[in-house]
């Protein structure tokens, strides 16, 4: 083991050597006061259990500042516990949510049953839970990830997992994680929070980036029914994405899309798709 790693939390141990800092991507090391940077003056603290690695902020922080739209009131929606736990309880009780999750579940269960029990995964952005224990049975270990820290706070009074986790605040923009560290990358309903094509592309590519063998990212499609049907009226339009653009990413990045199954093909425009970087 590392020097840097021997002093490290127990939990963070298995993945110190994989973080990345998320303003300038070097390794980070465990110091006396915490996590930080081993290049520039970044620290990471813990409040609550749960570790800090967000790079808030959207698109001026990749220098693409011109945009007139942007996610930010999106990202700072369940900064407080309150909204978050409006949200997880919205799909408890609520029957087409409840019925939505139960098949997200078997969708997830069927795209990652074929590569089997993985070392790590990274689920980006983990909401307060909902969707974790179908991710938890795929890994050694679980990390949760979200910029919303109310949303962290939620899971992580959720019931034991089945596999360890570690909590931390990440963002899709900036993955606090190395290039090709993380086996398997998992982002389930944030592409279509995205206001700009910018945001869907890049919010893509970093989990290409620090995935090493697959990436399973749901997004809106531009041609579902239910967009075309929208289309019609006078509601504002989804923040959408198309098979062949999401494939194309996925290919300018050594990933093959290797099925983009609908959540429903009447009820839902959201996709799961399943991106396998080639070996
Ligand atoms: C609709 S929720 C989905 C949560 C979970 N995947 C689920 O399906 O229940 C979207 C989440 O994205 C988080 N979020 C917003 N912008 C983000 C960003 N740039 N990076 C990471 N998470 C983000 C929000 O805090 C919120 O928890
Ligand atoms: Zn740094």
């Amino acid at each position: 083991m590392k020097p840097a790693l021997v002093d490290a939390p127990r939990a963070l141990q298995p993945i110190l050597e994989f973080l990345a800092c998320p303003w300038c991507r070097a390794p980070l090391d465990w110091k006396p006061a915490g996590l930080g940077c081993s290049s520039c003056p970044a620290q990471f603290p813990a409040r609550d259990g749960i570790l800090d690695l967000a790079r808030r902020g959207t698109a001026e922080t990749w220098g693409a500042a011109d945009s007139e739209a942007s996610s930010q009131a999106y990202q700072d929606a369940y900064a407080a516990l309150e909204p978050a736990q409006h949200y997880n309880r919205e799909y408890e009780v609520r029957t087409l949510k409840r019925l939505s999750t139960q098949r997200e579940r078997n969708l997830i269960a069927r795209l990652l049953r074929p590569h089997g029990r993985v070392q790590h995964l990274l689920e980006l952005p983990c909401g307060g839970g909902r969707l974790s224990p179908s991710f938890a049975q795929w890994t050694e270990l679980l990390v949760q990830a979200d910029t919303g820290w109310g949303q962290l706070l939620h899971a992580n009074r959720r019931p034991v997992l089945v596999t360890p986790r570690v909590l931390m605040a990440g963002s899709g923009f900036h993955v606090p994680f190395r290039d090709a560290s993380v086996d398997g990358v998992a982002c389930v309903r944030l592409s279509h929070h995205l206001p700009t094509a910018d945001e869907r592309r890049r919010l893509l590519q970093e989990l290409l980036r620090v995935a090493r063998r697959y990436v399973l990212m749901t997004f809106f499609d531009h041609h579902s029914l239910k967009n075309r049907l929208r289309q019609r009226t006078k509601k504002p339009p989804k923040m959408t994405m198309t098979v062949d653009e999401v494939r194309a990413i996925a290919r300018e990045h050594g990933a093959e899309l290797v099925a983009a199954p609908m959540l429903s093909w009447v009820g839902s425009g959201h996709r799961y798709a399943m991106m396998v970087k080639r070996a």
